[in-house]
Order: C-alpha cells, then structure tokens, then sequence
C-alpha cells in the first residue's frame, strides 16, 4: 500500500500511479437481475463486509452499505448516484481501489442513471441466466455503446435453472452487437452449478457452498483429467463448447474489448458466491485505469495533468431544512486535496472544497484526498451543474454530458396564476440543473412547456422542488407520448400534421417529434423515409 503525505500529493509520477490502481465501474443491469446481491459480494470478498448472507433478498437486508436507496426514499426526495469506494488486494499481490458507482434501477430510473456512465472506465453487465437481456440492460448498454466503454459480462444465478449458455451468447451477438468471449464456462446447466472451465488456463475451478451463501465460497483448482474423472458428462460437454467457442474466434482479445467491440463473460451466481472472485480478477487485470479525457476541443488531459473533474450529478433539496446541495465530481487528472480552492470553468470563480466528501447514500465521510477515477461528494454546491468542469492551475472544459432520450411527458402548469415569474424561474432553474429536460411550442405557449424524462421520478423531483423550494406547485399534466426523435426544420409541418405526433424543441435547440407508439413512430418511418428521425442517445432500440 502506497503511504501518501501532504507534501508530495500534487507529485505527477505518484498521481499516475494511484490513477493506475484504480477501477472505476457501474453495474448495468435490469431489476432484480442481482446487482444488490453481487455488491454486497464483492464488498465481502474485498472484507468490507464480513458476512453477506443475512443481507441477500429484499426481505431480509439489513442496514447495510446497499441499504441506502430506500432511506432516501423515505425522506421523500431524489436518489443518489454514487459511489462505493474500497481497497482491494488481488491474490497476485496487485493493489486496487474499486470505485462501483451505482445506477439506480426501478422506479427510480431517471437521466442520473445515465449520467453515471460518463463518469466510469468500465461497466459490468449483469444479465439473469433465465431471463437473459431485459429492456433496462438494452438502455443503459446503448450509452455504454455510445461512449465506447468497454463492458464484461456477467451471467447471474447460473445455480438456478436457466438457459442454454451458447443461446445466451447468441443473443448478446445479435440482439446488441457485441462479440461474447468467455473467460469461464460452466461446469453443470444452470441449476446445477459445480464450477466453471477456465478457459485461458483450462483448469476446473470447482465451487463449494458454504451455508447461506454468507461467507467466501471455496475454490478448488483442478487439471482436465482431474476435472473428468470427477465430473465426465459436465466436463466433457463444457470443453466441448468451449472449443466450439474457440472455433468461432470467441476468445479474449484485450484490444477487442477495450474498443468496445468483444465482452468477457463470467458464469455466477451472486447469492452463493460463485464466480465473484473471477470478477475481481477480470476487474483487476483486465478493464481499463482512468485514461487521458479528452476536452472540449478533443484535446486529452493526462491523468498526471493537473486536478480536473466535472460533475455528473447534482443532487438538490434533500434535506429542505439545510437547503442541502450535494454535486458529484469524478476526479479526471491530478490530485485534489480537501480545502483546496478550485476554479469553476463555467464562471471562472473560485470554489471552495472545505466540505468534500465521499458518499454512499446515508454513509457521508469526510474525503481528504482524491485522484483520478474518484468521486468527490461536494456539499453545498449551489453554483454547480451538472457537467461544469473544476480544474486547477491549468484550465480545461470537458464535453457537456449528453442529454439522453426521454421516455416520459407532462406538461407543467404554475398551480398559481399569478406566481408566473417564478413558474418561468423555477422551470429554467430545474432545467439548468438538468433535473428534467423542457420542450416548448408556440402553440402551448410559455405558461405551459413540456417536462421530458427518462423516468417518471424526476417529475416527482420537480414538483416536489418547485413547491418547496422555488416558491411555486405545479400542476402537472401527464401526455400519452412515450418516444422522442430528432428532426429537421424542414420535415416540422409534416410531422405535426400526423396524428399522434408532435414536434418540440428542446431549450438547446433540438427539434423533438414526440409520438404515441412505436407502431407510429415505425409506420410513418416506413412509408416516408426521407423525414429525418434520428435516434437520441440510449433509445433502446
Ligand atoms: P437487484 O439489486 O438487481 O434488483 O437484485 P437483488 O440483488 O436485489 O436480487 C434480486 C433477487 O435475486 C433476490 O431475491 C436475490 O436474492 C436473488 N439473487 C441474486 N443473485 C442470485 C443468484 O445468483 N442466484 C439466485 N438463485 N438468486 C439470486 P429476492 O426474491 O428478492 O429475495 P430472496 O429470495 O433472496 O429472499
């Protein structure tokens, strides 16, 4: 473990060495596909928990470090993004930070959850082995996608049954376009799960249950003969489809995935422990430190440049009494060191860090020092904004972060006729903040824009905010369209003269067609395929 001290934290060799120990990643998944459970499994693997078992199924979790999200729910107001840090430790010696950000998933589901993809190197995709690719896993794919962010896959609840494991490699080929390379394969169908083929050494690692699942699952490393006098049908069949893997060029190849274009696979089950090891492992020699950032102008910041971080979350209004505003800062270059004084690239302002903090859902501590791949809670972060860049000694302005496909739409009313001054502020302020996205029309007019959302929590956010906090309720009025497409001024009077569609524009001047269906939005794609009707980024489809 390197020892830091204060006089040598802005040293660039010992920056680039701290950048290079750490893993900064999200778990993509649909509900309930196990990313709770997986968490709590690397943590115990990492011994920052001691046990697990007593905390898997919703039922029975305890206060624990994943316990956060319905605590924040019951005090009524957003959920956070943010990051779980710990040390690891690999058996090889290899020294590690994992920073796991979370990506809230049910009704939760909200512009944040993409968000949080800026702000990683890497993402695992959790799928369900009875249920494979699920719709919230296509979405968030579509930014890692769009970003270029390499993504390992994990097959989840192999010891239940499930399907055919070249079946799912097949979807995961077809259904999203990225060639599977299976690092481990099972030993068993799923259900009967006795351990995995290592491909890359071809050795049996043989899993053991241990009661409850609550602690560490030993491993027993065995040779092919060993593995097939022990297991010859499993065995057999598991060698057998990994050479039909191999055939097919389904290996690993570390260029291929850090491209974005092949995805290790890892078989586990979560809930026993299996597997979680590999993952660890992958995540430790496989997926990639914080690289360079490239800024506005395309020009990369190197790790070892000078602090620079941007905010990919604020999080305001989650204690009214406090007026408390939290902004979430993935550290990017440099070093940063609490009650340094900053600059806000937006406005050129100092900003203060007196109050950094690391933070996962109720569990804030004091966070002294930071580097690259990090994330930064900073509290009272009024002037902040979602996107803005803070830097040190040598300026730089990162890309602002997309603004991602809404879903959902409601028009907003000031419940007040006469607070239209501060309907008209709260609106842009919520905007700003990127709390939701607002689309107008002349013919709806400025006392009635358009709230965009990729869930339905962020109009809870607003409204709730709005009244609070900005001095105005709203009455909201939700609209029945459920998809978005860019289009081009010249194709707007057509669009808006079919039926259950219409055009608005975004305040960054994006021309929005909105429509009811998919059957719609297809139907009129088909018969007029020279109306421009771009997908946004993570429409899923
Ligand atoms: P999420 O965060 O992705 O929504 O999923 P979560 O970890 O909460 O897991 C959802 C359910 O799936 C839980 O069951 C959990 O125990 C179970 N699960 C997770 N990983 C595995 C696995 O590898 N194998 C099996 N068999 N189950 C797994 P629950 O129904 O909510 O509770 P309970 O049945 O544990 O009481």
């Amino acid at each position: 473990m390197v020892t830091v001290t204060s006089t040598d934290i802005h040293n660039a060799a010992l920056t680039a060495e701290q950048a290079a120990r750490r893993r900064t990643f999200a778990v993509i998944s649909h509900p309930d596909a196990g990313k709770s459970t997986l968490t709590e499994a690397l943590a115990l693997h990492a011994k920052v928990i001691a046990e697990a078992g007593a905390v898997h199924g919703k039922a029975g979790r305890r206060s624990t470090v994943s316990d956060w999200m319905e605590m924040e729910k019951a005090r009524g107001i957003s959920i956070t993004s943010t990051a779980l840090q710990f040390g690891y430790r690999a058996p090889d010696g290899t020294d590690c930070v994992i920073n796991l950000l979370d990506t809230p998933g049910h009704a939760d589901f909200s512009e944040d959850t993409y968000r949080v993809l800026t702000a990683v190197d890497c993402a695992v995709m959790l799928i369900d082995a009875a249920k494979g690719l699920e719709p919230q896993t296509l979405k968030l794919f579509q930014v890692c996608r769009h970003r270029g962010i390499p993504v390992i896959t994990v097959i989840n609840k192999w010891d239940r049954p499930g399907r055919d494991p070249l079946e799912l490699m097949d979807e995961i080929g077809t259904r999203i376009g990225l060639s599977p390379t299976p690092l481990t394969w099972p030993v068993g169908i799923a259900g009967d799960f006795k351990g995995v083929l290592d491909r890359r050494t071809g050795q049996f690692v043989r899993f053991t249950r241990t009661p409850g699942g609550a602690s560490i699952a030993p491993e027993e490393h065995l040779s092919p003969e060993q593995a097939a006098a022990r297991y010859p049908d499993d065995w057999t069949t598991a060698v057998e489809e990994s050479a039909l893997l191999s055939t097919d060029g389904a290996d690993h190849d570390q260029q291929l995935f850090l491209a974005g274009i092949t995805t290790p696979v890892l078989f586990a089950s979560a809930v026993l422990n299996f597997g979680v090891n590999q993952l660890l492992d992958v995540l430790v020699h496989l997926a990639p430190a914080p690289t360079a950032r490239p800024d506005l102008d395309e020009t990369p910041r190197a790790v070892d440049a000078p602090f620079s971080a941007f905010v990919f979350k604020v999080q305001a209004g989650m204690d009214a009494a406090h007026r408390d505003r939290l902004a979430y800062a993935r550290v990017c270059s440099g070093s940063f060191r609490r009650g340094e004084v900053l600059i806000h690239a937006a406005t050129g302002k100092p900003f203060t860090t007196k109050y950094a903090q690391s933070v996962f859902g109720q569990q804030r501590t004091t966070m002294d020092t930071a580097w690259p791949g990090d994330v930064i809670g900073l509290v009272n972060a009024t002037a902040l904004r979602v996107g803005d860049t803070l830097y040190l000694d040598e300026p730089v302005t990162y890309p602002p972060i997309p603004s991602f496909a809404p879903e959902h739409f409601a028009v907003a009313r000031a419940g007040d006729a006469g607070k239209h001054k501060q309907f008209r502020r709260g609106i842009t302020q919520l905007e700003q903040e990127g709390v939701v996205q607002i689309l107008r029309s002349n013919l709806r007019g400025d006392g009635a824009p358009v709230l965009a959302a990729v869930g339905p929590m962020q109009f809870e956010v607003a409204a709730h905010r709005m009244a609070a906090e900005l001095g105005c309720p709203i009455d909201l009025e939700p609209l029945s369209y459920s998809l978005a497409r860019r289009t081009v001024a010249a194709d707007v009077e057509f669009l808006d003269a079919q039926r259950g569609v219409e055009v608005l524009t975004r305040t960054d001047g994006a021309l929005l067609a909105l429509f009811t269906d998919r059957w719609r939005l297809d139907a009129i794609a088909r018969e007029y395929p020279d109306i421009h009707l771009e997908p946004l980024v993570a429409a899923a489809d």
